[in-house]
């Protein structure tokens, strides 16, 4: 009994002698950070065993023999480094990260690349910031067949060249942004079999003229000078999922691989759809290719062959030059869900699309996966409502800052009758029939009425209507929307209570009334559980005390600032204290009484008193005021004649 005992007690002994052991060796310092000392040199004294090891953000311009064995990671990031002896990491063997941005290494190549050269087993390297020219960057890459990614962001680099990752194979991850890049000699990134990610954004690529890397997933050349962008036909596979061509100079779309996974498109900020119309673009970008491969054989539609198959969900065409819609280009990519067409010049969007067929019927194209559509700031008047039928999934829709005027909904049917002369100084947009349509935005279009069930077939989850400077609201605009709505923007309209009449919204839980005229808040809104309301900048003197009483159960913020509220009419500001809803702006909120003006916090801690203070005078006022005139003249009199007094004595003095 007892040995068993003993025993037990010595394997208890070995076991908490084993969590010291394992504990201490867990406790060396696998890790040291010496970031930002001012240290003008390493440290002498590191512990052999460090694993990571920060220098950043100091002042060492020379390194010389680091032995730290079981060193992976080495950050020495923001320093003034220029010297690195030739046998500095000899003795860093396990070695797999290497950040050295920020330093002065397009210096003392010969050394500072022997010491580079010695590190075979680097997996990450950040030479990033150190003002390095073609030839340094190639002496520094060899010897690094194990690299996996490379950061070379903001150096001189101006020619790349198929020698320049002959040594570093190994490559997934390529980051060349920020250089003077304008020249991409073939061969350079075609042997790279794993490379995924390549970024060459801020660079001077004027023409990609032969895109062959069917490797990559990633590439961005985004704020270059790209001109166009062309494949040549192969049916090979392009993994290319990610293709950034923003902010360039872009007049046609790219003519991407006919075989690709692209998913994302960022064509921004270029010149494309400068070009009148649609049939004209296609035509020439077709061209454009032929000449650039020497083909013969004009007749074949490359851009559109290659962009069918293509299975993109998103793209941004935004600030673009488009005049016109590119309907056909565009309703051939059946996968593509988000489509950003903002900041262009469209006016209108016209179904003219070319006529297959003999049978005179209008063909009917679609965008069978669209879900978001964004039209903002493109002057746009008039929309074909064939282009409404053929957005068959659309959810939210965006025509912020256009001029769109929205039909009531009988007016579609005449309006799609007509296609053909349609008065576009006139016409509306028969936004009722999008009936998956769920967020709309329609803030400032200098919209004159919402005509009676405008919304009609939708189910309308939000709606922005801000910015319409005295737009009517027809009763019964919100019609069929009435049941889904949930947010509701009304704001900036110069509207005054006697023009809002808002009908029961009983899923309504967001509404902004903010900068109105409004002095009453609709009473309907009693059907609503709202959670959040904004009245601030309105005229309201005070809010409807059983109308807050029973929002307050839903309600948990809002905003009241910028408004003429009187202090001694405030049963509802006590509802809205004692539920605790919030009201953030309540520091801003201004009370009124006859005299003065209050700070509402203020007038909250001691109201009582204030309004004892300021209504009491007020009762007796005409009273007080006959004393208090009555008071001063009786002064003034006694004063002129006290002073007069005076003067006679003194002029007798004188005299
Ligand atoms: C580094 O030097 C600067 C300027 O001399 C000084 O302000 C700073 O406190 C120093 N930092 C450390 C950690 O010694
Ligand atoms: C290298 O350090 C810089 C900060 O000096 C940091 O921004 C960068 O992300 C680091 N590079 C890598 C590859 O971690
Ligand atoms: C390449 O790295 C290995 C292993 O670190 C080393 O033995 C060899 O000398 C290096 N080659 C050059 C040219 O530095
Ligand atoms: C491409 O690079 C630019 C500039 O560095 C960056 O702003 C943009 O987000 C990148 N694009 C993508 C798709 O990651
Ligand atoms: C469309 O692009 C504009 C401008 O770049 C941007 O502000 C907006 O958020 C984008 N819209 C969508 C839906 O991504
Ligand atoms: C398409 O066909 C209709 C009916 O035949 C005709 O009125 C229209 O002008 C044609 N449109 C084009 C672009 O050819
Ligand atoms: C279009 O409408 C405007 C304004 O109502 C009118 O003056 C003009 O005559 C109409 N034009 C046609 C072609 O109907
Ligand atoms: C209400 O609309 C105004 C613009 O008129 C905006 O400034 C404000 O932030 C909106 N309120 C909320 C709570 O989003
Ligand atoms: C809003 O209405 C007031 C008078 O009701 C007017 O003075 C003001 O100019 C209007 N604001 C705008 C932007 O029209
Ligand atoms: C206050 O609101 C209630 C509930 O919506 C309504 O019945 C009542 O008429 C309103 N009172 C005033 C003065 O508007
Ligand atoms: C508002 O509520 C706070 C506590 O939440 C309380 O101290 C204060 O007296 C209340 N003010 C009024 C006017 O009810």
């Amino acid at each position: 009994m007892v040995r068993h005992m003993f025993s037990n007690l010595l394997l208890l002994w070995s076991l908490s002698h084993d969590l010291y052991i394992t504990g201490l060796t867990y406790n060396a310092p696998q890790e040291q950070s010496w970031n930002n000392q001012n240290l003008s040199s390493v440290p002498l004294d590191l512990d052999v065993r460090l694993r990571r090891l920060d220098l950043s953000n100091n002042l060492i311009r020379q390194l010389h023999t680091l032995a730290l064995p079981y060193l992976e990671q080495l950050d020495l990031s923001s320093n003034q480094l220029d010297f690195i002896s030739d046998g500095a990491f000899e003795n860093l063997a396990r070695l797999e990260q290497l950040n050295l941005s920020r330093n002065g290494l397009n210096n003392n190549l010969g050394s500072n690349s022997k010491a580079l050269q010695s590190l075979s087993g680097l997996k990450t390297l950040d030479i990033s910031m150190n003002g390095l020219s073609d030839d340094a960057v190639e002496l520094y890459l060899r010897n690094k067949s194990s690299l996996d990614q490379l950061q070379m962001t903001g150096n001189a680099l101006k020619r790349l060249s198929h020698s320049l990752f002959k040594e570093s194979k190994g490559l997934r991850t390529i980051t060349i942004d920020d250089n003077l890049i304008s020249e991409i000699e073939q061969g350079t990134f075609e042997p790279l079999i794993h490379l995924e990610t390549l970024n060459l954004a801020k660079n001077n690529l004027a023409h990609i003229c032969d895109f062959k890397l069917h490797q990559i997933k990633y590439l961005n050349l985004s704020r270059n000078s790209v001109e166009f962008f062309v494949t040549r036909q192969d049916d090979q596979l392009y993994r290319l999922e990610v293709l950034d061509l923003s902010y360039n100079k872009l007049l046609y779309f790219p003519i991407v691989p006919k075989m690709n996974c692209l998913r994302y498109l960022y064509l921004q900020n270029n010149m494309i759809g400068t070009l009148n119309s649609e049939a004209t673009m296609v035509s020439e970008t077709n061209s454009l290719y032929n000449e650039i491969t020497r083909k013969k054989i004009v007749s074949k539609n490359n851009l559109h062959s290659n962009w069918r198959p293509m299975p993109l969900i998103y793209i941004d065409l935004s600030y673009n030059h488009f005049r016109s819609f590119p309907l056909e280009t565009l309703s051939l990519l059946s996968s593509l869900e988000t489509l950003n067409f903002s900041y262009n010049c469209l006016q209108n969007i016209f179904w003219d699309i070319r006529n297959y067929s003999e049978s005179g019927h209008v063909r009917q194209l679609f965008f069978p996966s669209l879900k978001h559509l964004d039209l903002q700031s493109n002057g746009l008047l008039y929309m074909s409502p064939l282009f409404l039928n053929s957005l068959t999934q659309i959810e939210t829709l965006n025509l912020e800052d256009n001029s769109v005027q929205p039909c009531a909904s009988t007016d579609h049917l005449r309006s799609s009758q007509s296609t053909q002369q349609i008065n576009v100084s006139t016409s509306c947009v028969a936004l009722g029939q999008l009936r998956t349509l769920k967020h709309l935005n329609l803030k400032e279009n200098n919209i004159k009425i919402l005509e009676p069930h405008t919304f009609q077939r939708t189910s309308l989850v939000s709606l922005n209507l801000a910015k319409n400077v005295h737009m009517v609201i027809h009763e019964g605009a919100l019609e069929g929307a009435q049941t889904s709505l949930q947010s509701l923007i009304i704001s900036e309209i110069n509207m005054s209570s006697s023009h809002l009449s808002l009908p029961c919204l009983p899923a309504l839980t967001q509404l902004n009334l903010s900068n109105n005229h409004l002095d009453v808040i609709p009473s309907s809104l009693i059907c609503s559980p709202l959670r959040e309301v904004d009245i601030r900048n309105n005229v309201l003197m005070t809010l409807n005390h059983s109308l807050i009483q029973a929002l307050s159960t839903h309600l948990t913020i809002m905003y009241i600032s910028g408004n003429r509220f009187n202090c001694c009419d405030s049963k509802w500001l006590k509802i809205l204290n004692e539920t605790k809803i919030k009201l953030p702006d309540i520091g801003e909120a201004e009370c009124f009484t006859r005299v003065r003006k209050f700070v509402m916090m203020e007038y909250l801690k001691n109201h009582v008193l204030n309004c004892l203070f300021h209504t009491q005078p007020q009762e007796v006022h005409p009273g007080q005021i006959i004393i208090i005139i009555l008071f001063v003249g009786v002064i003034l009199a006694v004063l002129i004649v006290f002073s007069r007094k005076l003067c006679c004595t003194q002029r007798s003095f004188v005299v």
